[in-house]
């Protein structure tokens, strides 16, 4: 999906004309892939344009900074002002939001030590990340001839930007496949998760996702769902799950920030059926959630005025 410019970007404090927003190519984490990252998304709602879960997932940002050792020079409470004021910038009602931070530009060398420490936030207009019927007709998965990151490689509970080589192979490998996504397997061979997305497996009658153990990034909206699940009197865990239980699933989904909820028709040529009672929903609510139009999820929307 092409990016449509907005007005402006946030750089280490300041709000600059989009075209401004650069960087040098000596830049540190353009060599080494070690800035961190997050994908937020803003939504309109009744009562102005809302950012889903936007405190969370500066908390995970800062972790992502934490678990490769970067300091941010920014703290949450920063970086959730700054996020207000680019998407208030932007006039839009509804964003996708890329926050970033990055060795800069002055040092090379594989040393991150005496690198400076850059932070961005930009957003833009963005669609469906998995198409528009993703919810009902659902995607088709493949398992990757890839395996997910292992804990003591490249940490896959932080949103490393180097950590994408991994699901950007994976990615690619399936589209080329004639697939929609890939499913990643961890080094043990159990499930972990998909190129952007956790998913959630059900399997005599309770519905069942990879955790943080597995590979898998702690997804907030992984949160939101087992939240949703739970209220909706669903009986849901976080659980190591085999390639088998995908096979045999009564019924399975993604979710993520870009992806939202989307079910799956298919793993590997193995029908699944589709979209299963449990995943519309969840769906179903998570939709509504993320629009502000659900009271006891009123906390998870957070206003730009
Ligand atoms: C690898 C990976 N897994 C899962 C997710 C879903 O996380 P979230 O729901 O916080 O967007 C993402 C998206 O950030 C991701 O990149």
């Amino acid at each position: 999906m092409p990016i449509t410019p907005t007005p402006k970007i946030w750089m280490n404090g300041e709000l600059v004309a989009w075209e401004d927003a650069k960087i040098h190519v000596l830049t540190h984490s353009l060599h080494y892939g070690t800035g961190v990252f997050e994908g937020i998304r803003a939504y309109e709602t009744a009562t102005g344009p809302a950012v889903f879960r936007l405190t969370d997932h500066m908390v995970r940002l800062q972790n992502s900074a934490k678990i490769i050792g970067m300091d941010l020079p920014y703290g949450v409470e920063d970086l959730v002002e700054a996020t207000k004021d680019v998407v208030r910038e932007s006039g839009l009602p509804s964003a996708y939001i890329r926050p970033i931070a990055y060795y800069g530009y002055g040092e090379m060398g594989l040393s991150t030590l005496p690198c400076s420490i850059d932070v961005a936030i930009a957003c833009w207009p963005w669609g469906a990340y998995l198409g528009d019927d993703a919810m009902t007709k659902g995607v088709r998965l493949k398992t990757s001839s890839w395996t997910r990151l292992d804990h003591n490689t490249m940490p896959p509970a932080a949103k490393t930007t180097g950590n994408y080589v991994n699901s950007t192979l994976a990615k690619v490998e399936a589209l080329k496949g004639g697939y929609d996504e890939a499913l990643l397997l961890n080094p043990q061979g159990m499930v972990s998760e998909c190129t952007g997305e956790n998913v959630f497996v059900a399997r005599h009658g309770k519905l069942l996702s990879p955790p943080l153990s597995a590979g898998a990034l702690e997804g907030i909206t992984q949160d939101s769902v087992m939240t949703i699940a739970r209220d909706l009197g669903i009986d849901v865990a976080l659980s190591e799950l085999a390639r088998s239980d995908v096979y045999i699933a009564e019924e399975m989904f993604l979710c993520g920030t870009a992806a939202e909820v989307s079910a799956v028709n298919s793993v590997d040529d193995r029908d699944i059926p589709c979209p299963g009672p449990m995943t519309t929903a969840i769906g179903e609510t998570y939709h509504r959630a993320i629009r502000g139009e659900v009271d006891r999820y009123k906390d998870w929307v957070e206003h730009v005025d």
